[in-house]
């Protein structure tokens, strides 16, 4: 049999490759991608070699990433309980469907990853799989192994010579970290403590607001159907946009977030968040759909926002819901261009300006000027009288309203 391992090309996913082939005597397919985390992805070849692997894939996702899985998700301004951007979480479907995709081309029947029997991303990853090839076995180690502390884990590594500098030597970083272009996400070690503040040290993309500039920076956004599309007039792919706020977004001290959230195994954990190019884009996004968009679409897609927020987190972004309520978000997208000007400063996002062809800002009727006849006050007077009529029924039968 066969497996197609999600590999990072680190300590724990190199583990995992050793203990598939002894566990399961199995054939073992790595599969690397490229989703902008900022590390090489070229040098997990050499390391999967030297683990016996074959077959290995590593890919770059990150157009692929921000077109059909980050984009589509800021159509809708997507957050979680109010606060988290998903950076995470709209990464592991795509993972999910590469890993489906390699099992299908190298004839593997079974798929397995390094997330841990506690979290999130394991639900994501297997009702991912599970929707995209409904036979495929699943193999969690994780969930299986005696590895689960970092001792019992260096042992084993000592066992089968894997080397511990695996991770490329480097100094390993006291958090469970996941990056991609949308985020830097830090679990873990002191950060355990919901009341103990993170050090300023652990940040690796953002100044911190009061390091960050004293003179702002101004942007400018071209949106075409709710699709950012140019930065300052230059015309840049999917990826190439994220990229560009998040290096302007980081220099200004913008997308910190320090948050607990409740997983959907069930417990609440502590995590922190850098997510800079993202920060901006809600910002931007809601500025462009407040001239765009009719009052009603506004209002009931951020109605059905917490739920589309919630499926991505837990896990149904390949799930007959999400298509449709896609569907609904990307049809209201389609009058929502123009432009969108920006302020960065100290940890702020501020839209400044907003202009559009298809802007249903009247100036005529908005005016406190003179209005030359567009809108007659005089017709507020019913307007409100018929919306107040129920009220007055009630009180004049004696209901307290009070
Ligand atoms: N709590 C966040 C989420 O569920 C981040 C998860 C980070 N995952 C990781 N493997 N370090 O989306
Ligand atoms: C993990 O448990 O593997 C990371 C955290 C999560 O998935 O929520």
């Amino acid at each position: 049999s066969k497996v197609v391992l999600a590999y990072s090309g680190g300590l724990d996913t190199s583990v995992i490759v050793k203990w598939l082939q002894e566990t399961y005597h199995c054939e073992v397919v790595t599969f690397t991608a490229d989703i902008g985390q900022g590390e090489e992805v070229e040098p997990a070849r050499a390391k999967a070699e030297a683990l016996g692997i074959k077959e290995i894939f590593i890919d770059d996702l990150r157009e692929e990433f921000v077109r059909d899985f980050v984009f589509p998700m800021f159509r809708a301004n997507t957050l979680y309980e109010g606060e988290y951007l998903l950076g995470t979480s709209i990464a592991r479907p795509l993972i999910a469907k590469r890993l489906i995709e390699i099992a299908n081309q190298t004839g593997a029947d079974a798929i397995s990853h390094g997330a841990t029997g506690k979290g999130n991303d394991q639900v994501r990853f297997e009702l991912g799989a599970y929707a995209l090839k409904p036979g495929i076995q699943v193999i969690a180690p994780w969930r299986e192994w005696e590895l689960s502390s970092r001792e019992t884990l260096m042992a084993y590594c000592e066992q089968h010579n894997i080397p511990v500098d695996f991770a490329g030597g480097k100094k390993k970083s006291p958090y469970s970290m996941d990056a991609n272009l949308l985020h830097i996400s830090y679990e873990g070690g002191n950060l355990e403590d919901p009341w103990c503040e993170a050090d300023d040290d652990m940040y690796r993309w953002s100044v911190s607001p009061e390091a960050a500039p004293d003179t702002p920076t101004y942007v400018e956004l071209t949106y075409a159907r709710g699709d950012i599309v140019a930065i300052d007039g230059q015309s840049m792919t999917p990826a190439a946009v994220l990229a560009e706020l998040n290096r302007l977004g980081g220099a200004n001290g913008i997308g910190r977030l320090d948050i607990v959230e409740n997983r959907y195994v069930g417990m609440k954990s502590r995590g922190v968040y850098e997510t800079p190019g993202g920060t901006i884009m809600l910002k931007a996004h809601r500025g462009i759909e407040s001239l765009t968009l009719d009052r009603e679409v506004a209002h009931l897609k951020d109605q059905l926002m917490p739920k589309y927020a919630e499926l991505i987190y837990n896990g149904y972004w390949w799930s007959p819901e999400r298509k449709m309520l896609q569907a609904a978000i990307d049809e209201s997208q389609q009058v929502v261009n123009g432009e969108v000007r920006l302020k960065l400063y100290k940890g702020a996002v501020t839209v400044v300006g907003r202009r559009s062809a298809d802007s249903l800002f009247d100036e005529k009727i908005a005016t406190f000027e003179d209005d030359a006849g567009a809108y007659h006050q005089k017709d507020a007077e019913g307007f409100i009288k018929l919306n107040a009529l129920r009220m007055r029924i009630a009180a004049g039968k004696g209901r307290n309203l009070l």
